[in-house]
Order: C-alpha cells, then structure tokens, then sequence
C-alpha cells in the first residue's frame, strides 16, 4: 500500500490567526506533522497540548511546540506572528513594528536549513511577503503572501448574497493591496458561466451605489470586525487551509495572493496582490487579465502606495 507522503507544517506565532489555522489544519487534516512556534512558549506548549486531545475527534497527526531547528525538514512554514491592528489602525500602520520583527523571525527559519515555501499572514501582508523575499533569498515563487484571498472570499460572499447563488458559483477577485488601496475586478466577475452584465444594467445608478457599497463592505471588513470583537481570525485561517491545500496536494489552483511582479499589469519589484497558479513548487505563475482602464489604474495606484510605504524602510 503506497505510505500517505510525509509532510509538516511549521506555524510561527501562534496568536488569534495561527491558533485557528492550527485548529483548522486539525481538521482538515493535510499534514502529519505540526510544530507550532511562539515566543510564548508557554503559548505554544498549551496550545499544542488542548489541539493533541482533539486528535481522537479527528485523524492521527504529531503536533508540538517546537522551535526554529524543527523548520529544516518543513515542507511549509506559515508566519503569523506580529503586532494587530488596534481599532481604527490600517495595515500599513504596523510596517516598522512588524518588519523588525520579521528580520528576526526569517534569519531563524533560514538559519535552521529550510528551503521550503513561506507562507506570510502577518500584516502589511505585502510589504512583509516582500521583506521575507529579500530577507530570506529564497526564490520568489517559495514566498508566498496571503494577499487578497481573504478580500476576494468577502466579495464572493457578499455577490452571493446580493445574487442569492451559492458562494461556490461565484468567481470574482479583489487585486492589490490587502487594504485600502484594493479594487474589485468587476470586469472578471462571473456567477457561473454568465458575466456581470448578463445579470445587471452596469449603467444603471441604482446597481452601480448597490455594487459599490458592496465593495466598501469587502474593503472595511477588518475595521468592522475589529471594532466589534478586537480582532479578525477565522475566515483568514480559513483562506491559509486554502493555500495548504494547493501547495500540498499540488492542485495547480488560482487563487488571489501577493506576489512579487516583474513586469506584470506594469509593476515591478514589489508583492501584490493577483491571481496565481499554485502548486507544490510554490507559485508556478501569475495570471495577466484583461483590466478595464479604471481597473489597470487603481492597481498601478496600489503599487505606487506600497513602494510609498516601504520607501522609508528600504535599506
Ligand atoms: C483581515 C486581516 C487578516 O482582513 O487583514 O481580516
């Protein structure tokens, strides 16, 4: 009987979001080994023993709190630790804070002999999946940053609902950066087989302030969710089980990720985020849709805010 391949997953922090993705990984069960890393090590240890006595309800799998050596033979190591956003704050807002962090964080996981794919969480999620690139010399498509797939699961569900289809029949993506400056790709937006304007008058103003306020609430989430219960975790643990899955299972499936750009849409040299095909060697490609004007603009407006605002970081 062909043995099940092998595979561990390395989580570094293990806070609101690498808790629920490690508890989501339990469940979902695409790895064998899990080692969980924090600089509370206690943290770490407590959370690795409640996750082993759920074993039982799901399947066998070793879990433990570990440290930066158990990286070397990780086939995935998965970076959310990092300061939040506190009510009100942006993204970008954390960039010093969170880089110095990273500096540390990445010379540990390099340092135990990984030559695996990172996988990055921690916010300003594309400033810091650019920062691990350069920090870790690892080549771009075994750098991987969450990105927009979060933003892109909070638009399809919002579309569902105003279309009432089940989620899973709408495809549609947010691009650029994961915060203010994103923009919804409506000229790609599909429920099923039919566009958008197969099913609504485009230039109608009543469907325009209807399709806008439905992007703002794809774009404020965080804050909104933020302000009622401190912080957000589910759903991007959820969206981080997606991207496992596609490096692991080598799906080859497209997802909305930041990415380093070398020419693509225009943009050089810097994490953003876009569709990409997946798969076990990492990112095989980014994808080049056909952007409206509008669209292609806000993106190179996206990609100027971020150079803006790593700028003063660069050295
Ligand atoms: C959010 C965090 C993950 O958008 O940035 O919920």
């Amino acid at each position: 009987m062909q043995s099940q391949k092998q595979s561990r997953i390395v989580i570094i922090g293990t806070g609101a979001v690498g808790s629920s993705y490690a508890f989501a990984l339990l469940n979902h069960h695409l790895t064998n080994e899990l080692v969980l890393i924090d600089m509370n090590k206690e943290k770490a240890a407590g959370d690795a023993l409640d996750l082993n006595h759920g074993i039982p309800f799901a399947s066998p799998m070793k879990i433990w709190a570990g440290d930066y050596e158990d990286c070397r033979d990780a086939d995935l190591v998965v970076i959310t630790a990092g300061a939040n956003q506190a009510p009100g704050e942006t993204r970008l807002d954390l960039i010093e804070k969170n880089l110095n962090i990273f500096k540390t964080i990445v010379h540990q996981i390099m340092n135990s002999g990984f030559n695996g794919i990172i996988l990055v969480a921690t916010n300003p999620v594309d400033i810091l999946s650019y920062a691990t690139w350069k920090l870790s010399g690892l080549p771009k498509e075994k750098v991987i940053g969450s990105g927009t797939i979060l933003d892109t699961s909070r638009f399809r569900f919002l579309l569902s609902q105003y279309f009432n289809v089940d989620p899973r029949n709408i495809h549609a993506c947010i691009m650029g950066e994961h915060g203010d400056s994103e923009l919804p790709v409506w000229s790609h937006v599909h429920v099923g087989s039919r566009t958008l304007k197969d099913l609504v008058d485009v230039e109608d103003q009543n469907v325009q302030e209807e399709l806008n306020g439905l992007f703002e609430q794809v774009k404020n989430a965080a804050y909104e969710i933020i302000r009622l219960k401190g912080a957000t975790y589910y759903a991007i643990a959820q969206g981080l089980i997606r991207l496992t899955r596609a490096i692991l299972n080598n799906e080859n499936s497209i997802l909305t990720v930041s990415t380093l750009m070398q020419g693509q849409y225009g943009l050089d040299d810097l994490y953003i985020g876009a569709p990409a095909i997946l798969n076990q060697e990492g990112l095989r490609e980014v994808i080049e849709l056909n952007l409206s004007l509008e669209e292609h603009v806000k993106l190179k407006k996206s990609g100027e805010q971020l150079k803006e605002a790593l700028a003063p970081f660069r050295h």
